[in-house]
């Protein structure tokens, strides 16, 4: 019997996997699939520890952060690439953990060129955010935007400086200058809580008088890349030699389309660009390299983590007020009955995020949760191309009904965007990238009939109940888009190829 993949890869030699929404879509598992029966080589182009990638094979669950979701096949070669912000604290956490579940890790490869996270930009991060009151972003406190912010400054350290001491010691200081002026104002005290973290080395990084110890991160960092110098090669030679050979490479996304600092609701958006263009830069090839994008969406809901504009929110701001400032355990406490059925849209978001166990895989924050939005799809897909795969529709078994947003009307003020005003009652079919458009956009939404069978262990497209097949034509009509891929529940099985 043929593969089923085969029908989706054929020939091809490069694919990407990118999410055409806020993230958590389940890029994790595509890319574990793939990789178990079809990449030699994973790479990660972009972001970092603030990726939470979960992958479950039967009774094996493991989150990956930056490591690449092709490490659970240890045949396949996993690269850190050059786009990555690297930190090592947290990569050498992993490691540990995927040695305690006996995975076996040979074939990691780092980037010598993969941008180093530092304890300042942990600071930086931490202390931006707790002083930025309503200007929050919403971070996952990970030093993401800082370490970014000093590659762009000419000012940052990569991974292979932490095999050279002198040069290490060096850059950093030259690093500290600024950031050490900007903490100067800052009350110490503070500064040595944030810090007694235990991502910061639980204060061992932290002086009184000069705010960061050099020695201290100094001496560790060298440390940390005693640890990892067997896996630091020129990752960039290496793709590009693999990609002449003719070899099957799979770049992997982090993060969303709709997180990208070019694409994204700005300035409600990570450090790095997640599109299929950030992603190849940062794996070290050319967009035009990439054969397949299979952008991944999750329907026939979405979610979000952090601050920004979402348009189709159940319960609007009250749940991203509820999502900020609450845990899992809270929820579970308030709302042990939350239903779809509600009238409450709040309770519906809640049953949501229960049904679809909706909560940070790196932060643990409960996502918040709203409508699939064909306007931001449409979106994303302009740069991300048609070929969509879509994810947990399995979620939404036993739901009666199923909103959709197939538009936006404008309700705001005259706004002058793009070189014409917007005036209320204006219709998008497109989103706009502009949070102060997207703010005022009220959806309209189409209803489909929901299904009342279980859809888990459905094997074939033809098998699966009329509904969702009627659902899956209207997302593709809607919006041009190829549902190449379903993805009806968590295991590499339950996967169907169209
Ligand atoms: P940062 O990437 O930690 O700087 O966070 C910037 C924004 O991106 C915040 O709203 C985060 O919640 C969001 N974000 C970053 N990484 C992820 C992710 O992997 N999934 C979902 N949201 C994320």
């Amino acid at each position: 019997m043929s593969n089923p993949l085969d029908k989706l890869v054929g020939e091809k030699k490069v694919i990407a996997v990118v999410c055409n929404q806020w993230g958590d879509t389940g890029k994790g598992k595509m890319v574990d699939w793939l990789a178990s029966d079809w990449a030699e080589f994973v790479v990660r182009g972009t972001g970092g520890g603030n990726a939470g990638h979960t992958m479950r094979v039967g009774d094996l669950v493991h989150i990956g952060h930056t490591v690449p979701c092709g490490i659970l096949n240890p045949d396949v070669y996993n690269l850190i690439g050059r786009g990555v912000v690297f930190d090592p604290r947290g990569v050498l956490e992993e490691l540990l953990e995927l040695e305690g579940k006996g995975i076996d890790y040979k074939k990691l490869r780092i980037a010598h060129n993969a941008k180093l996270i530092l304890p300042q930009h942990l600071v930086m991060d931490r202390a931006k955010e707790a002083s930025a009151g309503k200007d929050k972003i919403g971070t996952t406190g990970r030093g993401i935007g800082p370490a970014y912010t000093d590659h762009y400054a000419r000012i940052g350290l990569t991974v292979n400086d932490m095999l050279n001491p002198d040069i290490f010691r060096q850059k950093l200081k030259r690093n500290l200058r600024d950031k050490k002026t900007l903490l100067e104002k800052v009350d110490r005290e503070a500064l040595r809580t944030i810090m007694q973290h235990e991502h910061l080395g639980r204060g061992i990084f932290f002086d009184w008088r000069n705010i960061f110890d050099e020695d201290a991160i100094t001496e560790r960092y060298v440390q940390y890349g005693e640890r990892i110098r067997e896996f630091i090669i020129d990752a960039d030679a290496l793709v590009r030699n693999v990609l002449c050979q003719g070899r099957r490479i799979l770049l992997e996304g982090a993060q969303g389309h709709l997180l990208s600092i070019d694409y994204g609701s700005y300035p409600f958006v990570t450090s790095s660009d997640p599109s299929v263009e950030g992603l190849a830069k940062g794996a070290g090839l050319h967009e035009k390299d990439v054969e397949l994008v299979l952008g991944v969406v999750k329907a026939p809901y979405m979610t979000r983590v952090g601050e920004g504009p979402f348009p189709t929110e159940l319960g609007g701001k009250e749940s991203a007020r509820w999502c900020a400032s609450h845990t899992k355990e809270d929820e579970e406490m308030e709302y042990p009955d939350a239903s779809g059925d509600s009238g409450n849209e709040f309770e519906q978001g809640v049953a949501v995020r229960f049904r679809g166990a909706e909560y940070g895989a790196t932060t643990k924050r409960p996502r918040r949760t709203g409508c699939l939005d064909l306007p931001l799809l449409r979106y994303a897909m302009q740069t991300n191309g048609p070929d969509v795969a879509l994810t947990k529709l399995q979620v939404f078994d036993g739901v009666p009904a199923i909103k959709i947003c197939k538009s936006y009307t404008y309700n705001g003020p005259d706004y002058f965007f793009a070189g014409k005003t917007l005036r209320r009652g204006n219709i998008l079919d497109v989103a706009p990238n502009d949070v102060h458009v997207m703010e005022h956009c009220t959806p309209n939404y189409q209803v489909l009939e929901g299904w009342d069978e279980e859809t888990q262990d459905i094997k074939s497209y033809g098998d699966l109940p009329k509904q969702v097949r009627k659902l899956v034509d209207f997302i593709e009509k809607e919006t041009g888009a190829k549902a190449r891929v379903l993805s009806m529940g968590p295991e590499r099985s339950q996967t169907i190829v169209r």
